[in-house]
């Protein structure tokens, strides 16, 4: 079994991650969440395949804002069955699939969002263009990553509760093992430009770039605020599938 199969598999893990998810102030809530949404913007009446769905916490959100589908992808047993509990008595579905392997229908969605799921997969480039085929011509991608000054060097994830981050090795992209919850887990970091090329290079138009800057009132804590101004932790990018041109009469 792949290791990130593994990893969320646990049982210990699993309960930590979700722990972690529903601390006050955690970063998912008070960053990536508002990042993301603001990104993808109105939901309703769209086809979305979510790629690393976890939960499926997005699915049961946008349907419950009136979109038309939700199909999420995700590798782990485990999390597949928290996310079917969760889209439970909705149309939503989850296939156990791996970013890696899932095969797109041709112009099935008006939306392919992955939140914080890239990070786990080396080889980026097929799935972007498995993202471009998996689109209606002027649908669109909507992603978010931990932010490669994150992935770049997780060595100052050992003190704990950081007070540093230290960026080193930028452009040596490719694998970083690191301790997450307890238990080692790679993720593989790419740079900034690498997303952008993979974004630009599979055929999507690129329309906005975004850096989870912290806002005060997605905070409890005004010092968990400050410290979040420090380094940012996620990106997120919004990039769109052109509209086929019209051939001229
Ligand atoms: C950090 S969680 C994010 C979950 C969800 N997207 C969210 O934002 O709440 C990453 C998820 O991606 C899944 N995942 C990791 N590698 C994967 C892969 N290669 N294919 C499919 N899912 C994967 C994990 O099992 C986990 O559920």
């Amino acid at each position: 079994m792949p290791e990130d199969e593994a990893f969320y598999d646990n049982p210990d893990v699993r309960a930590r991650y979700l722990a972690h998810r529903a601390q006050p102030d955690n970063p998912n809530t008070t960053l990536e969440r508002p990042l993301f949404l603001s990104l993808a913007g109105d939901l309703s009446n769209l086809d979305i395949v979510d790629l690393g769905c976890g939960d499926a916490a997005f699915g049961q959100e946008a349907l419950r804002q009136g979109a038309r589908s939700y199909t999420g992808i995700e590798a782990s047993q485990a999390m597949v069955d928290v996310a079917r509990q969760v889209l439970a008595n909705t149309p939503g579905k989850v296939d156990h699939n791996r970013i890696e392997t899932w095969q797109a229908q041709s112009e099935q969605a008006d939306l392919v969002s992955s939140r914080l799921a890239l990070n786990y997969v080396e080889h980026l480039q097929p799935v972007f263009q498995e993202m471009y085929q998996a689109l209606r011509p002027g649908g669109r991608v909507v992603v978010s990553v931990e932010h490669p000054v994150i992935t770049s060097n997780f060595a100052s994830l050992a003190e704990g509760r950081r007070t540093t981050w230290l960026v080193d090795n930028y452009f040596q992209s490719g694998a970083r093992v690191h301790l997450w919850l307890g238990q080692e887990i790679t993720k593989y970091h790419h740079t900034l430009e690498e997303y952008f090329d993979l974004v630009i290079g599979a055929g999507f138009e690129l329309e906005r770039v975004r850096e989870s800057r912290p806002q005060r009132d997605n905070f409890v804590s005004a010092a968990e605020y400050e410290r979040r101004l420090r380094i940012p932790l996620f990106l997120a990018m919004a990039a769109r599938k052109p509209n086929r041109h019209r051939s001229r009469a």
